[in-house]
């Protein structure tokens, strides 16, 4: 037996709900932006974030409305997403809140920051990777507007790298998960993809 959800008889926001409920876990983006005037410095997690295209390597991040980070990025076209390690935890929540856009997370919560290489807006520098990213194209759907970034440089922390590799278990990364709940890394598992060549022969 399975029980059925319509959007239509839902609503969009307990529909939402069940979404992210379900499509779990979510990596989360920390967004880095500036200001137009370049004197306030916004920092706020993303959970619907992913890869969007290997070549040219591009990002992808949704604000749900109009939020101070979509803001700056249509204003500036910059931004960085700096990933979430567990140690952070409590500082990525704080910068959730919804201060008003004169305030920059940055400072209202205490982020220590360090200069991007390619871009204006500051990484975290507590952040084991940041992505600085320019801005390839937003895309408007209902509500929410899809935020297409070109990454132009990666720093990764040399902390998490084993081998020149980012090391999983060194990255420590925070999920999202439905309403307030957050996950962390549960075992991990190496399998090698089976080519097709190799199943004929089986
Ligand atoms: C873990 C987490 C994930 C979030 N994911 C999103 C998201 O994907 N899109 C979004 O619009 N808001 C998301 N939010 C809410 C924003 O972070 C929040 O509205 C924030 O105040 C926006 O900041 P800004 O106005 O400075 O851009 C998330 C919040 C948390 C704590």
């Amino acid at each position: 037996m399975r029980v059925d959800y319509s959007p239509d008889t839902l609503g969009a926001g307990s529909f939402y709900r069940l979404l992210t409920a379900v499509i779990v876990p979510r990596p989360i983006a920390w967004v880095s932006t500036l200001s137009a005037d370049g004197r306030t410095a916004n920092l706020a997690p993303h959970s619907f974030f992913t890869v969007a295209c290997v070549d040219p390597p591009i990002v992808q991040f949704t604000s749900v409305g109009r939020k101070d980070s979509l803001h700056n990025v249509e204003e500036t076209r910059e931004f960085v997403v700096n990933f979430t390690p567990e140690p952070l935890f409590e500082q990525i929540n704080a910068t959730g809140t919804d201060f008003p856009r004169e305030e920059g997370e940055f400072d209202v919560v205490g982020i220590e920051r360090e200069p991007s290489l390619r871009v204006k807006p500051p990484r975290v520098a507590a952040s084991p990777v940041a992505l600085e990213c320019t801005l390839h194209s937003t895309l408007g759907l209902g509500d929410s507007t899809v935020v297409f970034g070109r990454v132009v440089h990666a720093a990764v922390s040399e902390d998490v790298l084993v081998d020149g590799r980012p090391d999983i278990r060194l990255l420590r990364p925070l999920a999202r998960l439905g309403g307030n709940e957050w996950g962390t890394m549960g075992e991990v598992h190496d399998l090698a993809r089976i080519p097709y060549r190799d199943r004929r022969h089986r």
